[in-house]
């Protein structure tokens, strides 16, 4: 059952997929705009290609005729994702939940309009003009984003009056489209956020991981953790959401499904149809299959007949601080010496302020509290400078 899969994206999270698809004997061919990428690296084959390019796309995949087409990331011509489909191939999940995902116009109208789970009071703005109407609607604060971004580019919080133009400025110019459209949210003021893994198999149920917990900056993941405190009423609550959502966008995979949890309500929030940055802690041994191996396997459609947590995990982001080229590495002695502890180094050939270049690592089978293993992952996180 070897099969030809096109991973469209070869960041970290590529990488690690890969690195599944190896030890289970699949032929990868990683792209990505930039040579040497973490997922290339890992590859039997590689194509560097602008994959918003619908054309380059289309003659990528005519070339290697893949058994699966698996994106890795957002930004993607998916337009061209149902053609594929028609043509037999299989996109993973599906091109409905790849194309509905990177736009958070279609998937947040269909969460709320169409399946009526609870999200965050929102609207639409085609201008600054239009931003200060929506903002006068939903009041202080709200959040703004660019219809297409992830990893919070172009997303900025609106405190008051005078912080308009500068986010619809910062929407304008970080997102992947200028003189576009942005959402304006209601800002929730949640006392925790998670991600929920769930696994739709092709034949078989849906699964559930542990809920990961996760704290953000600048809109970006800075650690996350394995399990989190969560009720069961709400953790049910959540299940039922992602189950819908992911039913609706159709097809088997891993999906990182967010929330934000008030003490009264859970919000739904977003979801990618792929492995999740925050998952990374999955790494840490957390689960009897990180998600990586279980996308893998719910993809070429090999059962998962459970899901069970190992141990306790926390991960920690390692980011480059400078502009510069094959980082150099320092710390992974002290980071190694200490115990019941992991790390990764994604081997990015370029660094930019904030990027990610690694994740530390922390699990525990025993009973040591989930603030002990945050705090020892981010501390085995400073200890390694990648620059
Ligand atoms: N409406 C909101 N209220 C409060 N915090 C928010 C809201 N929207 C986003 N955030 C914060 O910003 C983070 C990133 O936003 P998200 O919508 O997930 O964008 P991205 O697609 O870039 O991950 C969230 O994980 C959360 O911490
Ligand atoms: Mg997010």
């Amino acid at each position: 059952m070897k099969k030809k899969i096109l991973l469209l994206g070869s960041g970290e999270l590529g990488k690690e997929f890969v690195i599944a698809a190896q030890r289970l004997g699949q032929h990868v061919i990683a792209v990505d705009s930039y040579d040497d990428a973490p997922a290339m690296q890992v590859a039997q084959e590689k194509e560097i290609i602008n994959m918003l390019d619908g054309d380059l796309l289309d003659q990528v995949v005519a070339k290697h005729k893949p058994d699966l087409i698996v994106p890795e990331i957002e930004a993607i011509r998916t337009e061209r994702f149902y053609e594929y489909e028609k043509q037999g191939f299989q996109v993973v999940p599906s091109a409905k939940a790849a194309n509905f995902t990177m736009n958070r116009k279609s998937i947040r109208d269909l969460a709320s309009k169409q399946l009526g789970l609870p999200t965050a009071k929102y609207l639409y703005a085609s201008s600054e003009e239009e931003l200060k109407k929506a903002v006068r609607e939903l009041g202080f604060p709200c959040v703004v984003k660019p219809l297409m971004s992830s990893s919070g580019k172009g997303q900025s919080v609106i405190k008051n009056e005078d912080d308009i133009s500068k986010a619809w400025e910062a929407s304008q110019t970080k997102g992947r489209a200028s003189g576009a459209e942005v959402i304006v949210e209601e800002f929730i003021r949640f006392e925790s956020e998670i991600t929920l893994l769930t696994v739709t198999q092709k034949n078989g149920k849906v699964l559930f991981c542990p809920p990961i917990g996760h704290r953000q900056e600048r809109g970006d993941y800075q650690e996350s953790w394995q399990p989190t405190d969560i009720s069961e009423t709400q953790l049910k609550e959540a299940q039922s959401m992602a189950e819908a959502v992911t039913r609706e966008l159709t097809g088997a995979g891993i999906w990182g499904v967010e929330f934000f949890l008030c003490t009264d309500k859970v919000y739904f929030s977003e979801l990618s149809p792929r492995p999740h940055d925050t998952g990374m802690v999955t790494l840490a041994g957390t689960q009897n299959f990180n998600e990586f191996e279980l996308h893998l396997r719910a993809i070429l459609g090999i059962p998962i007949p459970e899901i069970t947590l190992e141990r306790k995990g926390a991960s920690a982001v390692i980011l480059s601080s400078t502009d510069g080229k094959i980082p150099e590495v320092t710390g992974l002695d002290v980071a190694a010496g200490m115990p019941e502890s992991d790390f990764r180094i994604f081997g990015k050939p370029v660094t930019r302020p904030y990027r990610r270049m690694g994740v530390a690592l922390a699990y525990s089978g025993k009973n040591e509290e989930i603030s002990s293993l945050r705090k020892r992952a981010v501390l085995l996180a400073s200890k390694i400078k990648a620059n």
